[in-house]
């Protein structure tokens, strides 16, 4: 974290998991844990039907509301999605864009593209995802990688549209496996993210911009991964379900 240029942020990406009680049942927990502080930016990022139990419970506090994906459309016969308009309406100040577990279900980078722009102009944050396989690790081709998802996901988007972007790195192979990247490998390629966005838009945006790591981070590891230099936060999966764990992480990005 270089907290003289960014607020680090730490987000829960709920996936397809609470109930709109649950939600409910975790707010009210995780609120009466929140530390003052205002060191760092909370986002979770909730099942869409939980929205609306979120928005409410997060009022007046300091926690943004966000969804897991939008549609690239802003209205029309697309049955079962949900837009970005209706979204920011519902209070949701974020949305994670281009999940890898999203990518698996057919999402190509033309609708990652897509999405974004719809995001962007429903005006919420998007949280954009990039990441690479085992495979790619392996074939050494990480770097080509993350630069094409991030070129092709950011295609037509200002300057001014940029300052509202956040970026997550989320090797593949560390989501949901208990395998983290180390400190090293994920500072590597959050370094390499900001080259490429000091190449699109220079050097006084990317020096402002947030970039995450996600991927099996916990409240063992945050602290060493938070401490990289390129690393402005976390984009939480499985940690993010237990209030207790997420409110260490956050002490850790509040260090
Ligand atoms: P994980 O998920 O923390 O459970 O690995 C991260 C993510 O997929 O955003």
């Amino acid at each position: 974290m270089n907290r003289k240029y960014r607020k680090p942020l730490i987000a829960g990406n709920w996936k397809m998991n609470k109930t709109p009680s649950e939600t409910k049942a975790f707010l009210t927990q995780f609120k009466a844990m929140l530390p003052k502080g205002r060191g760092c930016d909370i986002a979770l990022c909730v099942p869409a039907v939980c929205i609306p139990a979120a928005v409410k419970a997060a009022k007046e506090t300091r926690i943004s509301i966000g969804a897991e994906t939008c549609s690239a459309f802003s209205s029309g016969a697309y049955t079962g999605e949900i837009s970005a308009i209706m979204l920011a309406d519902a209070g949701c100040k974020r949305v994670i864009v281009g999940h890898s577990e999203r990518r698996a279900m057919g999402e190509t980078d033309r609708d990652v593209n897509a999405k974004l722009h719809a995001a962007l102009a429903a005006g919420l944050s998007p949280i954009l995802c990039c990441g690479e396989s085992l495979e790619q690790r392996e074939l050494g081709v990480t770097q080509e990688w993350i630069a094409m998802q991030l070129k092709a996901a950011l295609r037509g988007v200002e300057a001014e549209q940029i300052r509202r972007v956040v970026v997550a790195y989320e090797p593949i192979w560390a989501i949901g496996t208990g395998h983290t990247a180390s400190p090293e490998q994920a500072e590597e390629v959050c370094a390499q993210i900001r080259t490429i966005l000091r190449k699109l838009y220079g050097g006084k945006l990317a020096r402002a911009a947030v970039i995450l790591y996600g991927g099996s981070m916990n409240d063992q590891n945050a602290p060493e991964l938070l401490a990289q230099p390129d690393i402005d936060g976390g984009l939480i999966g499985g940690a993010s379900l237990d209030p207790e764990k997420l409110i260490r992480i956050l002490e850790a990005a509040n260090q």
